[in-house]
């Protein structure tokens, strides 16, 4: 699989990202069982990685802006293109000493994702995708799911949390899906999320109060991959919008349509 000159970038970023939080993970594992909790340690590996993500990237092309979750946007003197970045996605999994978290780079060109990287460095999962180019774990080619019936798929979901909003809300969607699905998933992190529906491990998703970092890139790998984005509503606006389903043609359409179903009647 030939990658071009961008992607090359954006992957030697997520690796070099990938090995500080690796370092820092074993680090996490030693101090849970600590009385002060890794914690702190947590939020500096955190920017420790999108400190290294953002001088990789802007050292290859530093007229592009920058967008990461943990530093204030960086406005590039090349209107068209912009990093979109979450150099940790799934940190309560990390803190926890669970191995399901990743390094989210996006490249958006005009408005359109047009490259994607995810990294997860526990498990050595590489996904990429760029426009038309198709999308990849590790260079084998993804597909998303052939199933057609909600009834034979699993679905991954995110679920609100304290502090997190509209817990009616989602206890009303979770209520719909599963009584239609054969298994639901919660992973902790949008970012492998998406790119499990991209691998046809999930057959599909759903989440709400997302933000840009943590979906650009898995959105153009399960569009690379064969398989449909929108927001919560069947729209476009996935990226800005917090909302996003995502599936095969038909699971996705399915999921969209049961996850809007109103609040039953008592
Ligand atoms: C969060 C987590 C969580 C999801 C949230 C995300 P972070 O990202 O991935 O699972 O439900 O919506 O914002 O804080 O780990 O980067
Ligand atoms: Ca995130
Ligand atoms: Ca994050």
């Amino acid at each position: 699989m030939a990658r071009s000159a961008l992607l090359n970038v954006m992957v030697q970023a997520a690796l070099k990202a990938g090995k500080s939080l690796s370092r820092d993970f074993g680090e996490v594992q030693n101090l849970q069982v600590s009385l002060k909790g890794p914690g702190n340690y947590v939020s500096q590996a955190d920017r420790k990685a999108e400190k290294i993500v953002r001088e990789e990237l802007l050292k290859a092309r530093p007229t592009y802006g920058f967008l990461g979750e943990e530093s204030e946007e960086i406005v590039g003197t090349d209107g068209a293109h912009r990093w979109i970045v979450d150099p940790l996605d799934g940190t309560t999994n990390f803190l926890h000493g669970i191995p399901l978290f990743g390094t989210s780079i996006a490249l958006e060109r005009s408005g359109e994702i047009v490259a994607g990287v995810i990294y997860n460095p526990a498990t050595d999962d590489l996904f990429t995708a760029e426009r038309g180019g198709g999308a990849f774990v590790n260079d084998r080619r993804l597909r998303v799911s052939g199933r057609k019936n909600l009834s034979d798929s699993v679905i991954g979901c995110g679920v609100p949390h304290l502090g997190g909003r509209q817990h009616g809300r989602f206890l009303v969607q979770l209520r719909h899906v599963m009584g239609e699905v054969a298994g639901i998933r919660r992973l902790g992190s949008p970012s492998l999320d998406l790119a499990y529906v991209a691998a046809g491990r999930f057959d599909g998703f759903w989440e709400e109060y997302l933000s840009p970092w943590d979906v650009a890139a898995g959105t153009l790998l399960i569009r690379e991959a064969g398989g449909f984005v929108s927001d919560l509503s069947g729209g476009n606006d996935f990226i800005e919008g917090g909302s996003i389903v995502a599936g095969n043609e038909h699971i996705h359409k399915a999921l969209v349509e049961v996850a809007n179903r109103p609040i039953p009647k008592a």
